[in-house]
């Protein structure tokens, strides 16, 4: 049985924090698994993973790859499923898709990007037994739409989405890129957990792509990501060291050799 479903996410609203990291293999997926209340597949494993651009080329296929590795890591799990760039674009569609989901990966719900406008989507997925968190703010899949990635700060409409979320049935949404008291006034004006990433403390959770946490993405920090580990330079001078040690024929010495 697995220790976190909906249910005790939901009940963690107004009592504990939510912590959410992404995942996209089985190895990180275990080390992170007893830390966190849920591994996130992100569909910005295209982006670290496949070093993309951006996350709008992923597929179905790549996304449930990684899923069915990262079950296998974390069976105990609350697996949040990132539903990639055109597999919702209708009803149909999206419920086509999430099936795929639920049957060929151990994943307990999908997250899809957007507000009011997918509201009747999200409606007709709850409607079929699927588990599904919205995304708001910043959304990533729009970034060639938008022309960049942009904090949001638009009050009526950020409330307006996650409300239309809430009463379509999902049971948690992600907020992104949005200013600190507008992401707390969402989280506020809901009874499902909203859970943060760049939108200040006061929500209900927070997630972070691993490999930013982490420090392996060297390129650049977005503000509101901490490091909580030097990830790049360390790899680094571990290989260097490996590399000379090989070189010198320091390496395998006689303890290493059968
Ligand atoms: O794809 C992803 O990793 C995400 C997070 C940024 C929330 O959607």
């Amino acid at each position: 049985m697995k220790k976190v479903n909906i249910k005790t996410l939901q009940q963690k609203k107004g009592q504990e924090k939510i912590v959410m990291i992404t995942a996209y293999d089985a190895l990180f997926a275990k080390l992170f698994a007893p830390y966190v209340d849920i591994i996130l597949v992100g569909d910005s494993l295209n982006m670290v993973f496949a070093g993309e651009e951006d996350t709008l080329s992923a597929t179905m296929e790549q996304m449930l790859y990684h899923t069915k590795a990262v079950c296998k890591g974390a069976k105990e799990s609350f697996i949040l499923f990132d539903m990639p760039y055109g597999s919702y674009i209708d009803k149909k569609i999206a419920l086509k898709n999430a099936l795929k989901v639920y049957k060929n990966s151990c994943a307990d719900a999908i997250k899809l990007e957007g507000g009011k406008e997918k509201a009747k989507i999200v409606k007709h997925l709850v409607k079929n037994g699927i588990a599904v968190c919205g995304h708001i703010g910043l959304m990533p899949q729009n970034v060639r739409g938008e022309g960049g990635y942009r904090v949001v700060k638009d009050r009526k409409k950020l409330l307006e989405d996650a409300k239309a979320l809430e009463d379509a049935g999902a049971f948690m949404i992600i907020v992104e890129g949005v200013k600190a008291n507008l992401a707390q006034e969402v989280s506020e004006a809901l009874k499902i957990p909203v859970v943060g990433i760049g939108a200040g403390a006061d929500v209900d959770g927070q997630v972070l792509v691993w490999s930013d946490m982490l420090g392996f993405f060297e390129e650049f920090k977005p503000k509101f990501v901490r490091r909580y580990l030097e990830g790049a330079t360390l790899v680094k001078e571990a290989v260097a060291k490996f590399s000379k040690d090989v070189k010198e024929g320091a390496f395998p010495n006689k303890e290493e050799s059968y």
